[in-house]
């Protein structure tokens, strides 16, 4: 296994998830680990994580000396770069004046890490790297026994390497995308330097989270909140899978889901996994506390407290042990990495609120429980492949993300029963053809071809004609976008075709909407959602 020393860099799970991508095991702890801890763990290689723009003042960070003792190889990564070229004799001329970007990189000699790793070569035969740099602070000098492994004009040292010792260290980041080589090299690196088997596999994954869950937890009860969402879902499925009937589900029904999803969700986790599930039918409660209220910012609000209030009261029962259960003591949550990084660890704070989220941060304090968070390390697509390995469904594991307000914000203006109804007939319609209909080119469908697709009700009225009458019916909206991170996203061009039979069809089967539009704005400057 690979034992990743983290000092503190935005980017060190990235190195980890690279690391996995190869197949190999890996962990990541503090810089500050002990000789004997990195005795004991026994790895088969060490990799030194960048750091933190604010730490790069404190040059005191320094990697144990065990590190360099070990007998293992050694991967340094920007300022583990520098803190190996000062332990082990060479010299950091240290700037407060920090570059970050693309550059090009080249490749001197070869080294085992970047032999035949190259993503151009110059007229006079160099190979050249194209990498995501940050650099400021550089080493100036190589420690003894060291040579140069790359170099740009501006960072005359941006690689260096004993391959005697197998110490290697860069400069850039090959853990970030933007580093095309980056996941070639750390593959090189863990494979073929330090002769990592390659056999580790989300399947293993599962064996380790779960021995790690029932450690943590020992023989105490767990409350999670299912929402019928991705990471909730798998958070669930691997916590059942490690204690069974010490978790108890919680499934707040808010009446603003899609068609059968609340069924579906029930059938899925009681009927096929047998976990507990407590399902809560609040939809009264939601549609009453919404009734006359047509402000988007304001029914974000009420359903997110409500939602809060209404999971609080269950688990506070559940704490107090009712059910026969001795009382819980734990809540688990589905937080994945991103969200992590999203709520603490950077430092830019959105100016304006364009929508507030859902957040049901801070809830385990309330309630006195200690968190669980199972998923805390992972990337959205080893969450789904976890999913996969678990047996979830691959329709639930792969579905577009679905907001906390649900229908909420997707029918426009005051929420009814009446259109929540409407709305999630059609919105079936739309997602049944998406489904069904295959892109000739890829293979795939326009499911799969678009990142998140829903219709979103009006409540407007508009003239049509049906047989011999006159209508005077509802409008919907159909909304399919294309984006990689839902920060900009590009409406989807769906083929007339598809337009024309979803249209159709939701005209002709749901009774009380006579128009169907389809919407063609891009985010920015409209957001994904209406509200
Ligand atoms: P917008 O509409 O802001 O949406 O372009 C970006 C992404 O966020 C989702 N979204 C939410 N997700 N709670 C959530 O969990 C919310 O309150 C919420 N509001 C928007 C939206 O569906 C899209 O994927």
């Amino acid at each position: 296994k690979v034992l990743i020393l983290d000092f503190g860099s935005q980017v060190t799970q990235l190195i980890a998830r690279r690391v996995r991508e190869a197949q190999v095991y890996c962990e990541i702890h503090p810089n500050d680990v002990s000789d004997d801890f990195i005795k004991a763990f026994m790895p088969k290689a060490i990799i030194l994580s960048g750091s933190h723009a604010s730490t790069y003042e404190d040059h005191e960070l320094r990697a144990p000396a065990q590190v360099w003792q070990q007998g293992v190889p050694v991967l340094g990564i920007c300022y583990g770069m520098q803190t190996m070229a000062v332990q082990l004799g060479g010299q950091v001329s240290w700037s407060d004046h920090r570059e970050f970007g693309y550059a090009e990189v080249r490749a001197h000699g070869h080294t085992q890490l970047l032999s035949g790793i190259e993503d151009f070569a110059t007229p006079e035969g160099h190979g050249m790297l194209k990498v995501w740099m940050s650099h400021g602070d550089k080493v100036s000098a190589l420690p003894p026994g060291f040579k140069l492994m790359a170099s740009t004009p501006s960072c005359p040292i941006a690689g260096m390497a004993d391959e005697s010792r197998h110490f290697y260290a860069v400069q850039f980041h090959p853990e970030v995308t933007h580093t095309l080589k980056g996941e070639a090299m750390l593959r090189r690196f863990v494979r073929d330097i330090a002769g990592c088997q390659g056999d580790w596999q989300m399947g293993s994954y599962i064996d380790e989270a779960v021995a790690k869950i029932r450690e943590q937890v020992g023989d105490e009860e767990v409350i999670l909140g299912l929402s019928g969402g991705v990471d909730s879902s798998v958070a669930a499925a691997l916590i059942h899978r490690a204690i069974g009937d010490q978790l108890t589900c919680v499934f707040v029904d808010h009446g603003l889901l899609r068609l059968n999803e609340g069924d579906a969700v029930m059938e899925m986790f009681e009927g096929k996994l047998h976990a507990h599930v407590v399902r809560v039918d609040a939809s009264e409660l939601f549609l009453k506390e919404l009734a006359g209220v047509t402000d988007p910012e304001q029914k974000r609000k009420i359903i997110g407290r409500l939602f809060v209030d209404v999971f609080k009261a269950e688990a506070e029962k559940l704490k107090a042990g009712d059910r026969g259960h001795k009382g819980a003591k734990w809540l688990a949550q589905g937080t994945i990495y991103p969200d992590v990084v999203e709520s603490g660890g950077t430092k830019t704070k959105k100016a304006t609120t364009i929508k507030s989220h859902h957040n049901v941060g801070g809830l385990p304090e309330q309630l006195g429980l200690k968190l669980l968070e199972p998923l805390r390390e992972l990337f959205k697509d080893e969450v789904r492949a976890l999913g996969v390995a678990l047996g979830l469904p691959a329709e639930m594991v792969y579905r577009h993300p679905f907001p906390g307000p649900g229908l909420g914000v997707r029918i426009l203006g005051e929420v009814k029963k009446e259109y929540a109804d409407l709305l999630r007939r059609a919105d079936a319609i739309f997602i049944e053809e998406l489904r069904g209909w295959k892109d000739e080119a890829t293979g795939k469908s326009w499911y799969e071809l678009t990142s998140q697709a829903f219709t979103v009700f009006l409540p407007v009225k508009s003239v049509g004609v049906m047989g011999d009458g006159r209508t005077y019916d509802y409008v919907v909206a159909l909304r399919a976008v294309q984006t990689s991170d839902f920060m900009t996203a590009d409406w989807a061009e769906l083929p007339y075709g598809l337009l024309k039979k979803v249209s159709g069809r939701i005209i002709n089967e749901v009774r009380g909407i006579n128009r169907v539009t389809y919407d063609v704005s891009s985010k920015p400057p409209a957001t994904i959602e209406w509200e």
